[in-house]
């Protein structure tokens, strides 16, 4: 363990800045080229906007614009909005920000837990739509006494403030041995800014942005025409307008990469690298891997901007259930053999009668064992079914049936499925009239799986 934190700080904001470089080892596999991370979620509020926060207030009180008592409003995704309200809570300033609802409900429980009011907007409206969040922003402060935007997508103390600080940490933290510096833009502050440093350290230091498919940066890059963007679920980077923050000058690429490829590298990154993150650090990452295969250069040294912690995505790309509503994740192909797993209830796995068993010993098994359903087997073969709601029919009907062999009243046999049969096949086989299958292992008859089971699996009941 190295040593870090040696001297006390008289408090959290000197904390921010100095994040770890770590390396890549495991995504990396294969890959010749030397890639690391810079971890801004080691800063205070998790991500690499903290850099920025405070720079912005420190800005607006020595330009007098923010007094005692005053106001800080911005648009943000989060991060931001985490970054300000950590200092203004140092400083005593109040804080309202406007969040796009597209933005993980993490985010904005975390702004309240800081103190901040939090408005959220319509995610899907156009850039100067009243009802877009930077829009909401700007009129917030024309009605509220004492405010102040921070306006971090047009707000130059933004790139400045990675000039500062994000760049010379990265030139020293490589000895001046970066070759290329991968991040991803949001206001395009990080990149612009410690981009702008690094090129003034080295000229050849290439600067690549990960882009969200949907964005409009990288087309405006190549046509200097804004396009239509469309919506997609990578959070913090990307838009549908081109702030000022935004230096194409210090910017050699863009790398367009799929939401589903993002939230796929970032749920790797924390599984095999143990670094939890979030989805653009996913994206920044996939886009840093596809630079560094290309290059195929042990001496080069590819850093990637770890952005935020993956703590502001629990219910989203860490959440199997929304990646897969989302197509994020292939559905799990789940077998019969899988179900079978599944199941919860005590019955052993395969409960059966033979054709010459009464059908009160039958109406004792169901009983015992809570079933429905119970196949009759001979020689290993399925040759008959029992279901209780006909079973029960028939004896309250017939009463002397219940000293009858099965064989007398017994319905057909369930169809038997291989237990590497998918799920979404041999449910097409399952009714009303064919209310169970069995699953065969090695040529035995190894369990039942029942409609019930199907919907309790369905339903995500375990
Ligand atoms: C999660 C996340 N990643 C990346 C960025 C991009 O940073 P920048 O605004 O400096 O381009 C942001 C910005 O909000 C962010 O929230």
């Amino acid at each position: 363990m190295t040593e870090r934190n040696r001297r006390p700080y008289n408090d959290v904001l000197e904390t921010i800045g100095w994040t770890p470089l770590i390396r890549l080892n495991r995504v990396t596999a294969g890959i010749r080229t030397p890639v690391y991370g810079k971890a801004e979620f080691f800063n205070p509020g998790g991500s690499v906007k903290d850099r920025i926060g405070i720079a912005i207030i420190e800005d607006a009180e020595r330009r007098g614009e923010l007094k005692p008592g005053g106001v800080i409003v911005e648009g943000t995704s989060g991060n931001t909005g985490v970054a300000l309200a950590l200092a203004a809570a140092l400083k005593g300033y109040r804080c309202i920000f406007t969040m796009p609802d597209k933005m993980s409900q993490e985010k904005v429980r975390l702004l309240k837990a800081f103190g901040a009011e939090v408005i959220i907007t319509p995610t899907a409206v156009p850039p100067d739509h009243p009802d877009n969040y930077v829009m909401k922003a700007k009129a917030i402060v024309r009605d509220t006494p004492h405010a102040v935007l921070a306006n971090q997508f047009y707000n130059q103390v933004n790139p400045e403030a990675h000039y500062n600080t994000t760049g010379p940490e990265l030139w020293t933290q490589t000895e001046g041995k970066i070759t290329h510096l991968v991040g991803g833009a949001g206001t395009g502050g990080t990149v612009s800014g410690a981009g702008r440093f690094l090129k003034e350290q080295n000229p050849n230091v290439r600067v690549i942005v990960g882009e969200p498919q949907g964005s409009v940066y990288a087309e405006y890059a190549r046509t200097k025409t804004l396009a239509e963007g469309h919506p997609y679920k990578v959070e913090g980077i990307g838009g549908d307008k081109i702030p000022s923050a935004l230096h194409y000058e210090y910017i050699d690429e863009f790398r367009t990469i799929s939401d589903k490829d993002a939230f796929q590298m970032a749920r790797r990154i924390t599984r095999e690298e143990g670094l939890f993150v979030g989805g653009s650090t996913g994206l920044i990452v996939a886009a840093a891997l596809q630079v560094a295969r290309e290059i195929d250069d042990p001496k080069a040294c590819v850093v990637a901007i770890l952005c935020d912690t993956g703590e502001r995505y629990l219910s989203k790309l860490f959440n199997d259930e929304w990646m897969r509503e989302n197509q994020m994740i292939e559905a799990e192909r789940v077998t019969a053999s899988g179900l079978l797993a599944c199941k919860t209830d005590t019955a052993p796995e395969l409960v059966t009668v033979a054709p010459s068993q009464t059908v009160r010993q039958a109406l004792n098994l169901m009983e015992t064992y809570d079933i429905s359903q119970l196949p009759i087997v001979e020689g290993g073969q399925c040759v008959g079914s029992l279901n209780e709601g006909t079973l029960m029919a028939q004896a309250i009907a017939h009463p002397a049936v219940l000293d009858q062999p099965v064989r007398e009243i017994m319905e057909a046999p369930y169809p038997v499925v291989d237990g590497e049969l998918a799920l979404e096949r041999f449910s097409e086989l399952l009714s009303r009239e064919t209310p169970a299958v069995l699953v065969r292992h090695n040529g035995e008859l190894a369990g039942i799986v029942t409609r019930y089971d199907v919907l309790h699996y369905m339903a995500g009941i375990r």
